[in-house]
């Protein structure tokens, strides 16, 4: 066995943060994470993960890196639609690439990822054969190539343009008031780098991975979280932040992952900020998806700017929206940070807690934030479930033409480094379809909308999958719930002058494969928008 030669103790003050063990290579620089697209059937690391697969499944169940027990982590402890999401696989991914390491006797080992928007089909690698002449094969269901509408460069760009963090990587548990563990797996709600591309990929493949409890005994499943991980790591090259907030970041996972000789890794996601941290390192980030010529997703304007229509257009709120609402406090040792940021409102939002907000705000309201700051809410309720032959429209007023409240908003210039307007749409508490190939198509604020409107309508904003809507731990009897970034879609229909009335309308169209349209449906409880 290799075991120590692959860590070195840590000196270097760089890794101080870390604690002890520095996660690389045995030459002591990171390793780099490759795709699969670009490796020869021989490749050395596609070579040494297919031994070290092979050597988790002969191991005795006894020994905690044998093939199901480390699958078995996934079943016990994966948080999904919260914001412990991205730091808890890249955790996962990091320890089981340091097993692979030592198990495969290749001392700079690097896990592949699958780039699946250059790649629409399963790795070759990974279909090959059967489970006896290949240890990658996995029983799997999907035959057509992945959707542009799941994993396209569309899609991709929208996801690298989030705001912050949660935008990105889902948010926090609804209500969360510590960093106790039992918030791991409390609800959130999945925001689209999860509910689309990640589900998505997990859905259509089909077999274990469509499923929460089994997904991490396909030897794909390594790698697809590999191409989330490096989706996070090129956010952040892009110049945005992790979240700050102590909740998150003091968040331990002890006790959850093993070290490859056995003992407990105890880490916390201050830990899991970036793969320079653990170790590794991405041969390729996406940046170059960010100049995708999708002109109406241009960063926002100013916010400060886009205050101003909003303030002046809408009616003073009455007396009892006067009482800022507080955020939540947070524990003592929070940083202020040195300068205002871009995000927040958005941070001030989110500390409020939407569903909180939503309990007591009935139609249009301003909110005040005790920071002197503002943004407008508005909810409804719905009784109604969308199907595949009858997409079904929720509005949100906002008492005002939307092109006068948020047109000049949206018209205006980006300029850098600044958060402009946003117009989330959260569908809460959303009962799942039975057919789980579903997916939900949704629109915003289309005209003439049917079952037949198309995925290239000016209206549509995005697609939302199901993976695990029957596995998360729920804290009522409430389901699950997403967000949606409706602001690129706005945008180009207001540029369009297609933008008209005062309602926020989510039109929603799910599309399921099955003959059976009554498996399609999907009913959300409720819609909330904010105008951020
Ligand atoms: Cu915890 Cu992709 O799953």
């Amino acid at each position: 066995m290799l075991s120590r030669r692959a860590f070195v103790a840590a000196g270097a003050s760089a890794f101080a943060a870390f604690g002890a063990i520095r996660w690389v290579g045995a030459q002591g620089r990171a390793v780099v994470r490759r795709s699969i697209g670009a490796m020869a059937a021989n490749d050395p690391d596609l070579a040494a993960y297919r031994r070290a697969v092979a050597a988790m499944k002969a191991l005795p169940p006894a020994d905690p890196r044998n093939w199901n027990r480390i699958a078995n982590i996934h079943r016990n402890f994966c948080p999904h639609g919260n914001w412990y999401f991205l730091p808890w696989h890249r955790a996962y991914l990091a320890a089981f690439e340091r097993i692979c390491r030592e198990l495969s006797g290749k001392p700079d080992f690097a896990l592949p990822y699958w780039d699946w928007t250059n790649q629409r089909q399963v790795p070759p690698a990974f279909a090959a054969g059967n489970a006896a002449s290949n240890p990658l094969f996995h029983p799997r269901t999907i035959t057509d190539s992945l959707p542009d509408d799941m994993v396209g460069r569309e899609v991709i760009a929208r996801v690298l343009r989030s705001p912050d963090f949660e935008a990105f990587g889902s948010t926090r548990p609804d209500g969360q008031d510590s960093a106790d563990r039992s918030w791991l797996r409390r609800e959130g709600t999945r925001t689209e780098l999860e509910f689309n591309p990640h589900d998505g990929v997990h859905i259509s493949l089909g077999g274990d991975m469509s499923q929460v409890t089994l997904s991490s005994r396909d030897p794909i499943f390594w790698l697809h979280h590999g191409n989330i991980d490096r989706l996070w790591a090129s956010w952040n090259q892009l110049g945005h932040d992790n979240s700050r907030e102590p909740n998150w970041l003091q968040f331990e996972f002890d006790r959850q992952f093993p070290n490859p000789d056995g003992s407990a890794w105890n880490v916390a996601v201050s830990d899991l900020q970036t793969p320079d941290a653990l170790g590794y390192a991405y041969d390729d980030m996406v940046v170059a998806a960010a100049d995708n010529p999708m002109d109406a997703y241009a960063a926002g304007p100013v916010l400060r700017d886009a205050q101003r229509p909003l303030d002046r257009d809408v009616p003073p709120a009455p007396a009892a929206d006067q009482q800022p609402i507080r955020p939540a406090p947070q524990p003592r040792d929070v940083q202020a940070p040195a300068s205002r940021l871009p995000s927040s409102q958005l941070t001030a939002y989110r500390q409020i807690g939407p569903y909180a907000l939503s309990r007591q705000v009935r139609g249009a309201r301003r909110i005040a934030l005790a920071s002197g700051e503002a943004f407008y809410f508005s909810t409804a309720d719905n009784d109604l479930a969308a199907s595949r032959d009858r997409p079904v429209a929720i509005p949100v007023p906002f008492s005002r033409p939307l092109p006068q409240l948020i047109g000049p908003a949206l018209e205006r210039e980006p300029t850098a480094g600044q958060v402009g307007l946003r117009v989330w749409a959260t569908l809460r508490d959303i009962e799942p379809p039975r057919d789980k190939t579903t997916r939900l198509r949704v629109f915003t604020n289309c005209e003439a909308m049917s079952p037949r409107t198309p995925l290239n309508d000016v209206s549509y904003a995005t697609s939302v999958s199901f993976f695990g809507g029957d596995h998360s731990q729920h804290s009522s009897n409430r389901h699950g719930s997403v967000s949606v970034d409706l602001t690129p879609t706005l945008r180009r229909m207001y540029r369009g002058q297609r933008l008209n009335g005062d309602r926020i309308v989510l039109q929603l169209l799910p599309v399921c494969q099955g003959a059976d349209i009554a498996a399609s449906n999907v009913r959300p409880r409720r819609v909330e928008v904010a105008l951020i």
